[in-house]
């Protein structure tokens, strides 16, 4: 059965199952399969359950700093960001209520935008 409340096992599943499709998408496979060594994912993997945990849940878990490596993949664009969103959306409308798909989706635009502020202000755009 599915979780019904944000937890711990809710970000488990959401980001697993964005992944898988994220790494069957023909134009964002390719970037992330490019950056993310088969043997390192089950880190980012970990790493992206840390980073939700701590942005919905407040533990605390990433101390990273996200920005750094999308202003280093070159060539990300509106397209990229658009379809990123648009598998998010799917997962967590399918994987969560919908009042903790709403959550998952206004964070995840959020960071979305500003992304794209930054990585067009890196290219004087
Ligand atoms: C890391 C791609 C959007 C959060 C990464 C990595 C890639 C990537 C390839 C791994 C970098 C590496 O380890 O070398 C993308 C693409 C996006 C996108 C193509 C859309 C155009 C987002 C959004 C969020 C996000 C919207 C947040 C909601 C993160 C975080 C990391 C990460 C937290 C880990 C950073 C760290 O190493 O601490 N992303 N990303 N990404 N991404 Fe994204």
């Amino acid at each position: 059965p599915l979780p019904q409340v944000l937890d711990e096992a809710m970000i488990a599943a959401v980001v697993h199952g964005f992944y898988d499709e994220i790494r069957k998408d023909d134009l964002l496979g390719p970037v992330f399969n490019g950056a993310i060594a088969p043997q390192d994912w089950p880190h980012h993997l970990g790493k992206m359950c840390d980073f939700w945990s701590a942005t919905l849940l407040r533990t605390g878990r990433y101390e990273g700093r996200p920005l750094p490596p999308h202003l280093a993949l070159p060539g990300l664009g509106e397209e990229h960001f658009r379809r990123w969103l648009t598998l998010f959306r799917a997962t967590v409308h399918e994987l969560c209520p919908p009042d903790v798909a709403v959550l998952f989706m206004d964070r995840a635009m959020r960071i979305a935008h500003s992304f794209r502020l930054a990585i067009a202000f890196s290219r004087g755009e």
